[in-house]
Parts: C-alpha cells; structure tokens; sequence
C-alpha cells in the first residue's frame, strides 16, 4: 500500500528500498554497471510495492524476479520477456494507480472464464456469483453512503462535486448498485484528499513524475472505506482541461477499488492500472462492466447508460463558464495560474493569450489580465480544450491544433479549407505545444520525443524533419506551451514550470516557475504577495 503520502512514510519507503541494494551488491557476480544496478534495485522496489514480489526480506531469487517481471510485462502489455529491459523500464515510470496488481491476474482469468462459462450454461448465474465472489473483497448490500471528507486546495468544490458525483454513477449505471451521498456522518466510503509532502522525485526513479496518483482500499465488511488521493499531485490535477491528470478519471478508478475491482489488462479499461485519459470514448470498457456486474448485477432497469467523456467535460466547462473561470474564490489570480493550461501563445500586440478549457485569458503586454472569455466568441467554431496555440507573425493568423486537426484563422475568421488533417500538412496528432521560430521562419511543433517543422507558405513539411528533442538542449518532453518572447527567448511550459532557451546560444538556460517569475504570464498579484505552496 502507498504509505508514503502519510508522515512519515517517506523513511519507511527509503528503508524498504535500501536492502535490495545490499542484497545486490554481494551477490552479483558477473560485472554489473552502477547503473544497471540501481536500475534493478529500483524495479525489485517496484515488483514490491506493486504486488509482483513479496516484501518478506526484501530478497528475491532470479526466478521469482523473471517470473514478477513476466507478469508485470502481460499485465501492461510489452513484450513478455521477463528481462528488465528499457520498455518495461519506462513502463514502471508510468503515471499509475497505487493499489497492487497482484492478483489482478487472476481473477481477470475467472471474469473471462465465467464469460463464456456463462454463454455455455446460462442457468449458471446464481452457482458462479458464488463460487467466484470471495468474503471481503466486495460489498454485501447494494445501497452504498459516500462522504467527501475534505476538498484539494486547488480545485473549486463546485466541480470536484460533480466529479465525484459522475464518478459514482458511472458504475451505478451498469450495475445494480444505488449511491448517495451523504453530509456527516458515517459513510460506507469515504473521500479524502490528502495534501501531504511534495514529492520531488530525487533518489526515487519510479515516484518522480509519473508515480503513484491515488489509491484506494479493497471493501472490509463493517469498516469504512478511504480513497486518498496523494496531493504531490495535487497541483497537476485538472477536471477541465485535458492535459494534466484529470481528476475524475482517477476518482472514477479509485471508485472501482472500493467496489472491488481489480486492475484490468484491458487496455483501455478504466481499472487498467495506468492513468487513463478522458477523451471522447466511453470511460467504462466492457471489462470494466463485466467485472462489476459480476459482483453487484445489471441495473435493475435493465438499461445501461453510458456517458461519453466529451459530455462529462461539457458539464464541467459550463460549470466553468458560470462561475467567470474563477479558480480558488478567495482569490483575484485567474485560475491558469494554478498549474495548468491547454496552451500559450503571443500576439503581435505582445499580449500572452492562455488557453484552457473553453475559456482563454488575455494578458497585455503591461502583465493586466483580462477577465477569461470563451473561447467562442473570438474563434466560432474552435473546439473545447484545444492542445496547442501559436500565433505568427509572417501571415499574421493563429493556429490552433487538437487531436488530428489544424484549424487557421484570419482574424475571427477560419480560413477557407480548414480545419485540415494534421496528416496531410506532416504534423503529429496531439501536439504537446507549438510556436513561429523565426530564425527558421516556420511553425515548430513538438511531440513527446521529436518536433516537426511545417512551412506556413506552403503548408508541407520541412524535409529532414521530424527530428529529435535533443536538438533542443534542455527542452522537457510533453510542455504545455510554447512562445517566442519579446526577449527574443523562446519559453517552454509544462506544469508549474517554465524553460528559458537562449537561440543564440542553442540550449536552455534558466528555468523555474512562471507564475511567480514570468511578469507577463499575469500571475502575480497585483499587491505583490504571493500565495503559492
Ligand atoms: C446516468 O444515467 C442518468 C439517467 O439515467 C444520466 O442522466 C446520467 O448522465 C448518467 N451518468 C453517467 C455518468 O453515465
Ligand atoms: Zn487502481
């Protein structure tokens, strides 16, 4: 269990991982790098926490570490190799859930067993629900009580309310279990938000940025149930946007623990225990149906209602857009300040304009902000929470992108024969950011490990690209946003920090957090004072 977000836990967590080292180090024989050897102590921490490893001694024979790393491998569907080679090294730095897998195996094989158990004997419901549900591990009435305990910081309650709200009747609807919500008192399960540490990630490869988001506990007969959710997290959290993990995904699968499911080698099942992303798609895969209705029933109805992601972030914009996109009500800061936004660009007036959600914020050169404005008005028929922005100055007009599109507009006017297919122009789908580099004359697009350079001209590709992010000495994977400064700097966002590239010298220079160092980002106060963690 994820005990490090409690006091304390952090000691017992260093503890845990210091023995494998030893262990390590007497008993390998043929020459091992240093790093090869932190590598492997890290994943056998890893195997541990998860569930794949016991955590008796801390030491594990090459066959029980093979047999833990096979497991783990089908589980997150790489190549079943049961060596620890670079994929599965990437799959451990992950953003997951922090409930073990062990087990999930398993009883993933009785689900699909029973499923065509079931098709052969269909008068077998009543004798496989018994045979299959194990004391403990579900609940024994169908009426469940839930009580928010506390709120995060960074979210207004308006909309973690809904979050929870949706997350609950997401399984309500294909199962025959009824939630309520209750104010005080006791409650079957319990929502809590703890706001502990910040975890920064050193001397932990695998709680860095990716890590654990939440976990939750297997129902006890008789006891309350707790979801934490950890708050190193806090501040990447988004219920609107869809960068950042978004809130009611996690609760969602955290919601799915507490009910007694287990994680899912389903890939786009919501229990898959990888953080999955709100988009369009239904949020529930049919194993995640099956696996509740197993242990709970259908609807009583008969009727399953599934809500489609787009729907749930709608509720949320206007939910938004109500409340003047406003985050924290206690303060005068607009609520991008608060970590994350869709995208950033320039424009030629020098005003920084921030994207998030369906709103988007203005900041005048002088740093004043106005106050957000759909994102409607000014650009009709763009979509909500857009990836990637960029103004350019050559022909004047804005680009805007988000899945496999590119829309272009001439003042609030979309030029003719767009949106385009990010495909014909050379372009990814789902850019990370985007800006007009004017040393080279055109749009630069990053995505994860490259960026693509597209000729505004003439809407091709620039040949001899897509090539590497190194070029960019010191430039993150996966920012939020990009723009070419008046500085004559480019800047680099991502979460609650910024990148300061020097195109002179051709590598970064300085970085740290933009609303509290970057004036024009139009996140100070106007006092002065600043109330950020
Ligand atoms: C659940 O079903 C109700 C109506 O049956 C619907 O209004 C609601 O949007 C559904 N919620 C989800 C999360 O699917
Ligand atoms: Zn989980």
């Amino acid at each position: 269990m994820r005990i490090a977000v409690l006091p304390g836990g952090k000691v017992w967590t260093l503890v845990l991982r210091l023995f494998p080292l030893l262990f390590l180090k007497a008993t390998v024989a043929s020459p091992v790098s240093r790093l090869e050897r932190a590598e492997s102590t890290d994943a056998e921490g890893f195997l541990e926490k998860y569930g794949y490893l016991h955590q008796e001694d801390h030491r594990h024979n090459k066959v029980e570490v093979t047999s833990a790393l096979r497991e783990f491998q089908w589980l997150s569907h790489l190549p079943v190799t049961g060596r620890l080679d670079s994929p599965t090294l990437q799959q451990m730095a992950t953003p997951r859930c922090g409930v073990r897998d062990r087990g999930s195996q398993h009883t993933w094989a009785r689900r699909v067993n029973s499923i065509f158990q079931g098709q052969a004997a269909p008068s077998g419901q009543h004798r496989r629900s018994k045979r299959y549900s194990q004391p403990g591990e579900k609940w024994y009435k169908r009426h469940l009580t839930y009580r928010i305990i506390n709120w995060p910081r960074h979210l207004s309650p308006g909309q973690v309310g809904l979050a929870v709200r949706t997350a609950f009747q997401l399984w309500s609807n294909v199962s025959a279990l009824v939630f309520q919500e209750v104010a005080a008192g006791p409650a079957d399960i319990r929502l809590a938000f703890f706001e502990g540490e910040h975890n920064d990630g050193t001397g932990n490869a695998f709680d860095g940025p990716g890590g654990a988001l939440a976990h939750a506990f297997f129902p006890c007969r008789g006891e309350w149930v707790n979801l934490v959710l950890t708050s190193d997290m806090a501040e990447r959290w988004t219920l609107d946007g869809f960068k950042g993990h978004n809130l009611f995904m996690v609760i969602a699968h955290e919601i799915g623990h507490t009910l007694g499911l287990e994680h899912s080698p389903v890939r786009h099942a919501l229990m898959s225990p990888y953080y999955k992303k709100l988009s369009k798609a239904l949020v529930l895969s049919w194993d995640d149906i099956t696996a509740v209705q197993q242990l709970y029933g259908k609807p009583s109805s008969g009727q399953l209602v599934q809500l489609p992601g787009q729907a749930f972030s709608s509720a949320l914009q206007d939910l938004e857009l109500a409340r003047g996109g406003r985050g924290d009500p206690d303060s005068a800061r607009p609520q991008y300040c608060q970590g994350f936004f869709d995208a950033i660009t320039v424009d030629q007036s020098g005003s920084v304009l921030v994207f998030r959600g369906g709103l988007f914020w203005s900041v005048s050169a002088q740093g004043n902000v106005g106050a957000p404005r759909p994102l409607k008005h000014r650009w009709p028929q763009l979509p909500l929470a857009i990836e990637a922005a960029a103004f350019s100055p050559m022909d004047s007009k804005f680009y805007f992108f988000k899945g496999r599109r590119m829309w272009r507009y001439s003042g609030n006017d979309l030029d003719p024969g767009f949106p385009k297919r990010s495909d014909e122009v050379g372009l990814p789908r789902h850019p990370d950011s985007a800006f007009f580099y004017a040393p080279l004359g055109h749009m630069v697009v990053f995505k994860g490990s490259r960026y693509f350079v597209l000729n505004l001209r003439t809407l091709r590709p620039e040949p001899y690209y897509p090539r590497a992010l190194s070029d960019w000495n010191g430039v993150p994977r996966e920012t939020n946003g990009a723009l070419s400064w008046t500085d004559g700097r480019l800047y680099f966002f991502r979460e609650l920090r910024f990148w300061r590239f020097d195109p002179g010298k051709v590598r970064v220079t300085g970085s740290g957090q933009w609303a509290q160092e970057l004036e024009w980002t139009g996140c100070q106060r106007p006092d002065g004072a600043n109330d950020i963690l």
